[in-house]
Parts: structure tokens; sequence; C-alpha cells
């Protein structure tokens, strides 16, 4: 019998993500709850309306529906326990339980589990009154970094260059709202330079396997300026990870990370380590319990191998018969955004060039929605453009061909994917 699969999420990452899994020849049908106007326009993926935060209806569902995987594509389901409530109803769920989760879910949980399992990271102090925030400010080095605890959907750090602007942000994440109660205790750790890079591995609790290397750019513009994004584009091989500096980062951050989280749960899913890479010392600015947005969108196309019975196999705690192939080319994707993102911007622009259709070029859709007949903009992030090339310069080539063919109403996008792997 061939799989049913759910997948929860609307970003680019699940339109990569359900393409992938509906080109397995082991699935029968993908559905998407909400998706987007891109996985409601793939071949073998459809759309549904659940109200994902119910976990009964996502339970009701799954029976209905025959489903006989789910796919959590997103952090926030993953940290409320939608995998606990579908694992205890039976379902095959993959992704972290909720303990597990909380790599992700508390930036305070994560540093103190760093600091006991010798995971090397940044120095930090951790906050929930504003004077003493205040007080430590004044003694600190500038910059210093300054996060809000929970989830804050990629905007809960701030880079402050001074005292003032840190004084600033640690009084409006502790006693204003902008982040909810995601903001009612910060870190205020130490600046690190260096290069990111994002290693992910997939686990069954026991055993792991490494995806493909990755890095993402973080900020909006060009030369790695101005604000901090979920990820204006990615690439696939990140060359900052040489054989050596992979082996350091299985030894000293995956193997490690994944043995202490056991002692509470044992993490089922994909695990994203974001880096901080200098002179060949890494330490890790953050944990995801989840794929990388956008960088699983080329790593997506250099997957060579079965998506579902990675994941079922996963859940199943059978990984260690599983091997990985990929595609040796490599990958690169450009984020097309709406103008403004990521502070206010329009929705609702007409898209013209959709659909792109060039050979080894892939349009993934993040925040696009129908309106009739026609694909318009509804989010900050609106398109990844994704090419395989025969080198990075070959993909990165392709990748902005396709970009140029697209156009709205206030688009913009980085110029310069790719810019520190083809200078290496
Ligand atoms: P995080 O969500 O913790 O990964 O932070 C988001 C982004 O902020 C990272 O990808 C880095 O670009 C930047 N960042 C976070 N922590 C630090 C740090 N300690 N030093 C320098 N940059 C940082
Ligand atoms: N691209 C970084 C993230 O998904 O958190």
């Amino acid at each position: 019998m061939k799989n049913r699969v759910l997948v929860i999420g609307s970003g680019g990452r699940e339109h990569a993500i359900a393409w992938r899994l509906a080109q397995s020849s082991t699935v029968e049908t993908v559905l998407v709850a909400p998706g987007n106007a891109g996985t409601a326009r793939e071949d073998n993926v459809q759309n549904v309306v659940i109200d994902t935060a119910d976990f009964k209806a996502v339970i009701d569902f799954c029976r209905v529906q025959s489903i006989s995987l789910v796919v959590v594509g997103p952090e926030q389901p993953l940290v409320d326990g939608l995998v606990d409530a579908l694992s205890d109803a039976g379902i095959a769920c993959f992704g972290p339980k909720a303990a597990a989760a909380q790599l992700e879910g508390s930036k305070a949980f994560t540093k103190r589990f760093m600091q006991q399992h010798n995971i090397p990271t940044a120095g930090y102090a951790e906050f929930n009154d504003v004077n003493k925030a205040i007080e430590y400010l004044q003694i600190c080095d500038y910059p210093q970094v300054i996060k809000a605890d929970g989830l804050a959907a990629g905007k809960g750090v701030v880079i402050a260059s001074d005292r003032q602007q840190a004084e600033a942000v640690a009084t409006d994440m502790l006693r204003g709202n902008k982040f909810g109660e995601a903001g009612h205790r910060i870190i205020i750790e130490e600046f690190l330079q260096g290069e990111e890079a994002s290693y992910m591995v997939i686990s069954d609790g026991k055993t792991f396997i490494p995806l493909v290397t990755s890095q993402d750019h973080k900020a909006r513009d060009n030369g790695d300026q101005g604000p901090n994004t979920g990820g204006m584009g990615a690439y696939s091989p990140a060359p900052v990870v040489t054989a050596e500096i992979e082996q350091n980062i299985i030894d000293q951050v995956i193997k490690p990370t994944l043995k202490g989280i056991a002692e509470t749960e044992e993490f089922v899913g994909f695990l994203y380590a974001g880096l901080m890479i200098k002179d060949g010392d890494i330490k890790v600015l953050e944990f995801n319990v989840r794929l990388g947005d956008p960088e699983t969108q080329p790593i997506m196309m250099r997957l060579n191998s079965n998506l579902d019975s990675l994941c079922l196999a996963a859940v199943n705690g059978e990984l260690s018969k599983q091997q990985i192939q990929w595609d040796k080319r490599p990958a690169l994707g450009v984020v097309m955004a709406a103008g403004g993102y990521p502070e206010s911007y329009d929705k609702g622009a007409a898209i013209e060039g959709l659909p792109l259709v060039h050979s080894n070029v892939k349009v993934f859709h993040a925040g696009t929605a129908m309106d009739n007949e026609q694909v318009v903009t509804s989010g900050g992030r609106v398109l990844c453009v994704c090419a395989l090339g025969e080198d990075l310069a070959d993909a990165r080539q392709k990748a902005y061909a396709g970009v140029q063919a697209i156009t709205w109403q206030d688009v913009y996008y980085r110029t310069d994917i790719g810019y520190r792997a083809l200078t290496k």
C-alpha cells in the first residue's frame, strides 16, 4: 500500500517537502494543511482545510483520510505537542515531541542544556527582571545580542550595537508586549563573529543521518546588511563546512545534543543546528527542531531518496537501515519577497511570470494565495526560485534567470545570494 501523507504548514519549506514527497515511488498522494498557491497547483498534491491547532480535528482528519504519515513543517505545532497527540492516537507523525521541541521552544532551556552538556555556544546571561537586565547591560562590551526566550517567528533576536539600543530592546521585550509571552524572559549573549552555516540531520532518537550542508542569508540586504529576516536565500552545499568541520559538528554538537535530550525525550525528526564558524571553531547559535526555511528548498532539489520512507523509518526507530542519496550538483535558491519585509508590506499583488518552466529550476511558493485564477502575494517571503547547476555559479545563474522572469509590484530580492561561497 502506498502512503497517504499529510504535510502541516504553508511556507516554502512545506512546498518543497510536499513536492519531494509527491515524487516518491511509495507515495499515493500528499495533502497539505493549509498549503499555499504553489502546493495547490502541484501534481499529486492537494490543499486541505483543517484547524491544525485543534489536535482532535487533525486526528479525526487522519483517520477519515487513512493518512499513513504526517510530516510537521513548522516549529509551533511541534512545541505545542501535535506529535505527542498524534502518536498517542496511533498515527505515525514525524517530528519531535513537545519535550524535545524545547530545544527550539525556549532559548533559556537550550542555553542551560548546552552548558550542562558542554556544547560550544556563546556566553550569556538570562533575565526576567528589567532592572537586573539594565544593570547587566552597563558592564557589557558591545555589540550584545538580545533574544526573546520563546518562539517569535524568527524576529525575537536583536543585535544591539550600543548600550542605549540594548536597554531599549531589553525593556521593550520584558515590559512591552511586542513578543507576547515569548519575550517575558530574555537571553543577553556575547556577539560572535564568523560565518554562519546550517547543519541538519534526520534522527530516530538513536541513529541519525546528516543531510547535505547548507547556508542561508538571514539579513535582508546585499552584503548581509539590514534587518534580520527568516532567510533571503540559501544554497547547498556550504563550502565553509569542510569535512573536518563537519566531523567536529557531529562530535561536539549533534551527538551530545541527541544524547542529552534523550534523557528527557528521544529526538525524532529533523534537528537543525545554526552555527557560527570562525577559524575552524564552531559555536551553536540556535537549534531548530525542524528543517530550515529556505535551506529546505535547495536541499529538497538535491534529495534523490524517498522522503516518506526516511520519515517513516525515523518514526519507527529504523533509521539505521536507511541511506540517503543526493544529487551531486549544488543547488541555490533566491527568495523573492514583498517590498518592506520584514516590517510592513502589502499583500494581494498579482504575480506575473508563473508558472515558470525552465529545466532544473523550480519555483517554491511561500506567501502566495489564489485570487480566482490569479496567483497573488499573501506574505512577506513570497517565492523561492531554486536551481540545480553544474557548479554553484551555474546554479546561481539559473536561479536568477528564473527570478528575472517573475515580477509583481514592489518585489524585492537580494542579488548576491551565494556570494560567500563563490568568493572562496
Ligand atoms: P537565532 O534565532 O538565535 O539563530 O538568531 C538569529 C540570527 O541572529 C542568527 O542567525 C545570527 O545571524 C544572529 N545571531 C544570533 N546570535 C548571535 C550571536 N551570539 N552573535 C552574532 N550573531 C548572532
Ligand atoms: N533559515 C533559518 C530558519 O529556518 O530558521
